[in-house]
């Protein structure tokens, strides 16, 4: 793997890494968000806390790290974005800082899909935006979302894509398991509802 490549790995997983959920609650008086709701060092989570601009924040800054990553290691190793792209991913999921217990990708994904291909972050931003103006579960809108950039990626033309972000819905879904089994168990908490 050449210098480039390696540089774009690391800078991407660094990015990534970066527990902006975790290190916002912390900053403002918050406690550990890890023990606070389901755990997750995500907005979601994090407006749990009962904070609507931290979770904002943490939406943003976690989304930003990821289109930062792409567009980065694009800019300085050229064909490396794609790289940096999973790696951003990897690093929000397993933070080595955090043992990597980490969060479920939904923001960070979005940000990875704008710096890629901006229609691509459309699709997958309306989708997750739509499902949960509907639903109100976040978990359920974010899987949906994910599972969505690979089909939106076969449908737009851009199959060199499709491989990559079908391997990222994966983690995304994977990520999500201890939701899947509240959603079974019908305890899955609705965003905007104290109690489920
Ligand atoms: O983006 C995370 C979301 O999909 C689920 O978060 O805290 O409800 O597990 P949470």
């Amino acid at each position: 793997m050449s210098s480039g490549l390696l540089l774009a790995l690391a800078l991407g997983y660094l990015l990534g890494s970066i527990p902006f959920g975790l290190i916002l609650t912390r900053l403002f008086g918050k406690g550990d968000i890890r023990d606070i709701g389901s755990g997750n060092i995500g907005a979601t989570n994090v407006l749990r806390t009962g904070s609507k601009g931290l979770a904002a924040a943490t939406l943003i800054l976690d989304a930003l790290k990821g289109t930062a990553a792409v567009l980065i290691a694009e800019h300085l190793w050229p064909g490396a974005g794609r790289i940096a792209a999973g790696a951003a991913l990897v690093g929000h999921l397993y933070p080595v800082w955090l043992r990597f217990k980490g969060g479920k990708g939904v923001a960070t994904l979005l940000g990875i899909l704008i710096g890629l291909a901006w229609p691509i972050a459309a699709i997958y931003a309306a989708v997750w935006i739509g499902l949960l103006l509907v639903l109100r579960i976040s978990s359920v809108a974010g899987m949906a979302a994910a599972v969505s950039a690979p089909v939106a990626a076969a449908l737009l033309g851009r199959g060199e894509l499709v491989t990559m972000l079908a391997a990222f819905a994966l983690l995304v879904v994977w990520q999500h398991r201890a939701n899947l089994a509240r959603l079974r168990a019908g305890t899955e908490p609705r965003v905007g509802r104290r109690k489920a």
